[in-house]
């Protein structure tokens, strides 16, 4: 089989829609977040394997924060495409959005990005295509893309940095507008 060596983001793109049934409310009657995070997953997986051409998995998930909440006889559709391509990563933008075909009404709920990798046949990390940029769109989106990986890297350091200089003992005074109580069982 020939190796493609560059494929357009409108080749891999993918919406998939699927009606939320009373099974998948929580005791408040409202979409559970995981259905939504698994819909999420697998319209991430179809558009990154389309793109790569093989067998991807989940490596990251940014920028989830459901805005509105989704409701039982809504018809939630999610957009999804392929926004960066790195070496062997993919970086696939998700847009969802939950219509109410009664009210004829359709909200966004969350725009999230999910960073696939691909997989050869030993499970190990292989190169996928380039992306071929059609329009302005995709090159804002692959732009972006790369600036957000950029702040996500440089976050990234600061949090391991945060995390190791918490010092214990000046706990008490660093705490102590916060609501917690310091308890220690020895
Ligand atoms: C992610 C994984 C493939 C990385 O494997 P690795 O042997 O360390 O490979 P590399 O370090 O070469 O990284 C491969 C790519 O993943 C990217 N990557 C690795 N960790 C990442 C992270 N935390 N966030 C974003 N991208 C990441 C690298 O930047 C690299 O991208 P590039 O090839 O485009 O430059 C591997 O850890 C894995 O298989 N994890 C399990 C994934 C899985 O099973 N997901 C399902 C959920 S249970």
């Amino acid at each position: 089989m020939t190796k493609v060596d560059a494929k357009p983001v409108r080749v891999s793109q993918t919406t998939i829609t699927e009606l939320m049934i009373p099974a998948y409310a929580n005791f408040g009657g409202k979409i559970h977040g995981g259905i939504l995070l698994s819909m999420m997953d697998k319209v991430a997986y179809a558009t990154a394997s389309k793109h790569a051409g093989t067998y991807c998995v989940t490596v990251s998930v940014d920028k989830v924060e459901f805005l509105q909440p989704v409701e039982v006889g809504e018809l939630v559709s999610m957009h999804a495409s392929v926004n960066y391509v790195g070496n062997s990563s993919l970086v696939v933008g998700i847009r969802v959005e939950a219509q109410n075909v009664k009210l004829g009404t359709i909200k966004h709920t969350n725009s999230s990005f999910f960073t696939m990798v691909a997989k050869n046949d030993d499970d190990k990390p292989m190169q996928v295509p380039k992306l071929i940029l059609e329009n302005d769109e995709d090159v804002k989106r692959f732009i972006e893309t790369m600036r957000m990986k950029e702040i996500k890297n440089s976050v990234k350091e600061k949090m391991d940095d945060a995390k190791s200089k918490i010092e214990v003992d000046n706990a008490r005074e660093l705490l102590k507008d916060q609501r917690c109580q310091i308890k220690i069982r020895l």
